[in-house]
C-alpha cells in the first residue's frame, strides 16, 4: 500500500482532517502535553478511518472514517470549557491552602468570586483582599454556624440577583489528629463530621436554590481517605466518606435540575491542612489525657508520642505546586461534560485502582507495607520479644 492515498475520496478526507487538526491545535491555548494529547485525539481517529479507505475502498471506508470522526468529535467536545463571562463561584475555606489557592486562580481567570472565611480579619481574608480584584468578595463563613451561612447566602443572593450563582465549591474541611481509631477521642469524630460533612450538607442546602436557577455545578473537595481505608484516618476518612456518599446521592437527584456535581478527591499537596507543631502538641495532649490507663500502657508513651512524627514528615513528601487541582477544579466547573470524580495528586489513582481491582486481603496488604513504620505499640513489642526467646 503506497503512503498516499490512492482516490480523490482519500484526498478530500486527509483535507479535512489535516483542516480539523489544525483547527482543533489553534484552540488548546495549554501546555505541549495538552497540544500532543488533543492533536493525537483529533487526527488518529480519522487517520485510521482514511486507512480504512484505502484498504476497504470508498463506501466501507468513508463509513469508517465518519463513525471515528464523529468518536473523536464527541470526546473533545466533552473536553471543551464553557466561557468564564460573569460566572460567579462560592469557594469555602479560603483562608489557606487550595481553598485560597482557588480564590486567586478563579479571580484571575475573570470569575465572580465569593471566597468563604472562616475568619475575615485573618491573614488569608487580608491577603485575598490585597491581592484579588474588586470582582472578589470576602464572606465571613464558619460553614459549622447556621447563622453565618444564612448572612452569607443573602449577601451572595443580592449580588447575584440578576446573573445567578455558577458553582458552589465545597472546600473547607479539617484533618484532626491522626492517629489509631481507637485512640482518637470522640470529640476528633465529632468535629471532624461537624466541618467536613454537616459543614458540607448545610452549605450545598443553603446555595442549592441559587444552583438550580442557573443549572450550574456543585463540587466537593473530599479525598482518597472518604473512598477507601487509609490506617489513622478513622474520623477523617469517616467524615469524608459521608460527604462522598452525600455527593453521589445529589448527582443522581440533581441532575433532573440541570445541576451537574463533581468530587474532587486531591491527595499529597502541602496546605494548612497539615497543621503547626503548636497544634499538634494540643492535639496530642488532648488524644493522651482521654486515654484509659490501661489503653494507654498497652500502646505505650514512646508510641503515642511518635504518631506526631508522621505529621512532621508529612510536609516533605506532599507536593508545594496545587496547579493539578487547581485544573481539576476549573474543569468540573466549566466542562460541557465534567467528571464525577477527579483524583488530582500522586499515587492517589493506583491506590484507588487496587483497592477497586484487587482482593481487600491484597489491599491491606499493599497499605500495610507502603505505610509501615518502626513503630509498634508496647504490649505488642514485648510479647514478640518474649516469642523470639528460646
Ligand atoms: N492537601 C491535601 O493533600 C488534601 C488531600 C485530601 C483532601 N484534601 C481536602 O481539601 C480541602 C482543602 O484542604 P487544604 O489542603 O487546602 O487544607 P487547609 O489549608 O487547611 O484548608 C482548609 C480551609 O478550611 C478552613 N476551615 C476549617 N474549618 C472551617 C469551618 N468550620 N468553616 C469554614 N472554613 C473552615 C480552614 O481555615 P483555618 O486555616 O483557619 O483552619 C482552611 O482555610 C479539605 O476539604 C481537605 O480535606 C486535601
Ligand atoms: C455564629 O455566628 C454569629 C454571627 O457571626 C455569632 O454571633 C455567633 O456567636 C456564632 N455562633 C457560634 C456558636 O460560634
Ligand atoms: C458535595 O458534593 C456533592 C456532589 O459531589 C453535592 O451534591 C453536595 O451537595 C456537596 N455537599 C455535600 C455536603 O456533600
Amino acid at each position: 500500500m503506497d503512503a498516499l492515498p490512492s482516490s480523490p475520496l482519500g484526498w478530500v478526507c486527509t483535507g479535512v482532517t489535516v483542516l480539523f487538526g489544525v483547527t482543533m491545535l489553534c484552540m488548546a491555548k495549554r501546555s505541549l502535553a495538552e497540544k500532543v494529547n488533543l492533536l493525537l485525539w483529533s487526527l488518529l481517529p480519522p487517520l485510521l478511518g482514511l486507512l480504512c479507505v484505502d484498504m476497504l475502498g470508498a463506501a466501507g471506508g468513508l463509513g469508517v472514517f465518519c463513525t471515528l470522526s464523529l468518536v473523536s468529535c464527541v470526546y473533545l467536545g466533552g473536553r471543551a470549557l464553557l466561557p468564564v463571562g460573569d460566572k460567579a463561584v462560592l469557594i469555602t475555606g479560603s483562608d489557606t491552602g487550595i481553598g485560597h489557592a482557588l480564590a486567586k486562580y478563579l479571580d484571575k481567570l475573570g470569575f465572580v468570586v465569593f471566597a468563604g472565611v472562616l475568619d475575615k480579619d485573618g491573614p488569608g481574608a487580608e491577603e485575598l483582599r490585597r491581592t484579588c480584584s474588586r470582582r472578589l468578595s470576602l464572606l465571613q463563613m464558619d460553614i459549622t454556624n447556621t447563622t453565618q451561612v444564612k448572612e452569607a447566602y443573602l449577601q451572595v443572593s443580592e449580588k447575584v440577583q440578576n446573573t445567578g450563582l455558577w458553582g458552589v465549591v465545597n472546600n473547607a474541611g479539617i484533618l484532626g489528629f491522626p492517629a489509631d481509631g481507637e485512640l482518637l477521642p470522640m470529640s476528633t469524630y465529632r468535629r471532624c463530621m461537624e466541618v467536613n460533612f454537616f459543614g458540607a450538607v448545610e452549605v450545598s442546602k443553603t446555595f442549592l436554590p441559587l444552583l438550580r436557577k442557573s443549572r450550574g455545578r456543585l463540587v466537593n473537595v473530599s479525598s482518597m481517605a472518604g473512598g477507601i481505608p487509609l490506617p489513622r484516618y478513622a474520623a477523617y476518612g469517616a467524615s469524608k466518606a459521608a460527604l462522598s456518599m452525600f455527593s453521589g446521592v445529589m448527582r443522581q437527584e440533581l441532575s433532573k435540575w440541570g445541576i451537574k456535581v463533581a468530587a474532587i478527591h486531591p491527595s499529597g499537596f502541602r496546605t494548612g491542612i497539615q497543621g503547626t507543631s503548636e497544634l499538634w502538641d494540643k492535639q496530642e495532649k488532648e488524644l493522651v489525657e482521654n486515654l484509659p490507663a490501661d489503653t494507654r500502657q498497652d500502646y505505650g508513651e514512646d508510641y503515642l508520642l511518635g504518631l506526631k512524627t508522621c505529621l512532621l514528615h508529612m510536609p516533605t513528601y506532599c507536593a508545594a505546586d496545587l496547579s493539578p487541582v487547581l485544573s481539576a477544579i476549573l474543569h468540573a466547573l466549566l466542562a460541557k461534560r465534567p467528571h464525577g470524580l477527579y483524583t488530582p495528586g500522586k499515587g492517589a489513582y493506583l491506590t484507588l485502582c487496587i483497592f477497586c481491582y484487587f482482593p481487600l486481603w491484597f489491599y491491606d496488604f499493599f497499605m500495610s507495607k507502603m505505610l509501615s513504620t518502626d513503630s509498634v505499640p508496647r504490649a505488642l513489642r514485648t510479647s514478640e520479644a518474649e516469642s523470639k526467646k528460646p
